[in-house]
């Protein structure tokens, strides 16, 4: 079985990763969103596992169990000595999801539990996240929480600041500032949902490192419609319920687990520089890096997209525009 993933360059920065990320949003123990519990245990073997494959780069943020995700991280970090050489660790900065307060004032309290809860002194990559919970006017502005991200970028606190995100059309105005110099989105560019075509164009075009999340729209195209029918987080309708039997079906025609259509569906567009799958089994490293690896011929892409896909916001019912 192969295991080598060539490391490619994150955008303009120095930073390479391989195209294959540890998400750890699961390993946060998140049930309302995942559905699930994920004891703690088990996110530490995930964890060790993660650090033992051959993917070199992990993404977290400050909000996924409210510190919980960064906090086992920075548990198994410390039994390491310290994130290893070669390894790239990215979280991001949260509003306060209590109160919802998103000034620069929280931002710099979030980033700081973060170092504190990681271990960490330094981090690589932070992004603004999910800003679609606040203005953008309010975001940018002087004392605000991008302002907030940039100072500790100029002291050498966060290496590099990007921007991650759902509503498409918000993504886009934030990478056209040209002050992110990477962006995340999830959900929205997998088998079922390509809504993130124009965002991928556009960020592509500006040379900044892209990063596609959620491949299996959070996890009903690793573990199909009957065990996980759920897609963004939420119920899935009748019609990608549909879809996903049918593409199931296509793909059993081709003797092609269905996962590894959806991970080399992100994997093989030259926009994206990574894929960031969530998982929270140890077993899952070595099932991800087999299913990146996995034949799949060519024609396979044609009949799949011949089911069809959605191109509207998967999560537009689940937040208003502040
Ligand atoms: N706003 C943002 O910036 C944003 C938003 C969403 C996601 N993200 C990032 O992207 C990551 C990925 O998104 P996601 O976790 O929501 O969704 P996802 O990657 O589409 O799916 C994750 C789910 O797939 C399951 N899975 C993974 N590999 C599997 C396999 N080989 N066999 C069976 N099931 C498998 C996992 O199950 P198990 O738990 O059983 O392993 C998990 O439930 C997150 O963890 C997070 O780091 C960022």
């Amino acid at each position: 079985m192969p295991t080598f993933l060539p490391l490619r360059t994150f955008g303009r920065t120095s930073l390479r990763v391989t195209p294959l990320c540890v998400g750890c949003a699961p390993l946060g123990n998140m049930p309302e969103t995942f559905a699930y519990d994920v004891a703690e245990n088990e996110a530490l073997a995930t964890l060790r596992a993660g650090f033992q494959s051959p993917i070199n780069f992990l993404d977290t943020a400050a909000s996924y169990g409210d510190g919980e995700s960064e906090r086992r991280i920075g548990l198994v970090l410390r039994e390491l000595g310290g994130l290893p050489v070669g390894f790239v660790l990215a979280s991001k900065a949260d509003r306060d999801l209590k109160t919802g307060d998103f000034s620069g004032d929280q931002i710099k309290r979030s980033v700081e539990r973060s170092l504190h809860l990681l271990g960490m002194t330094k981090l690589q990559i932070m992004y603004l996240h999910d800003p679609e919970h606040a203005k953008f006017e309010d975001i940018l502005a002087k004392g605000g929480a991008v302002d907030a991200l940039m100072k500790f970028k100029e002291q050498g606190v966060i290496g590099h600041v990007g921007v991650a995100g759902g509503p498409i059309e918000l993504m886009i105005r934030y990478v056209e500032t040209g002050m992110f110099e990477a962006v995340i989105t999830h959900n929205r560019y997998t088998l079922l949902n390509r809504s993130a075509n124009p965002l991928l164009d556009m960020a592509a075009k500006l040379g900044i490192a892209v990063l596609n999340a959620a491949p299996y729209g959070s996890g009903i195209l690793a573990k199909g419609p009957d065990a996980y029918p759920r897609y963004a987080y939420q119920a899935a309708d009748s019609l990608t319920l549909e879809r996903v039997r049918a593409m199931d079906a296509v793909c059993k025609r081709h003797k092609v687990p269905l996962a590894a259509a959806a991970l080399q569906f992100s994997m093989i567009d030259p926009r994206i520089t990574s894929t960031i799958v969530g998982v929270s089994k140890a077993e899952r490293l070595a099932q991800t890096v087999e299913l990146a690896h996995a034949p799949i011929p060519a024609e396979l892409w044609a009949e799949l997209d011949a089911v069809g896909y959605a191109i509207d916001d998967p999560e537009a019912n689940r937040w208003t525009r502040p």
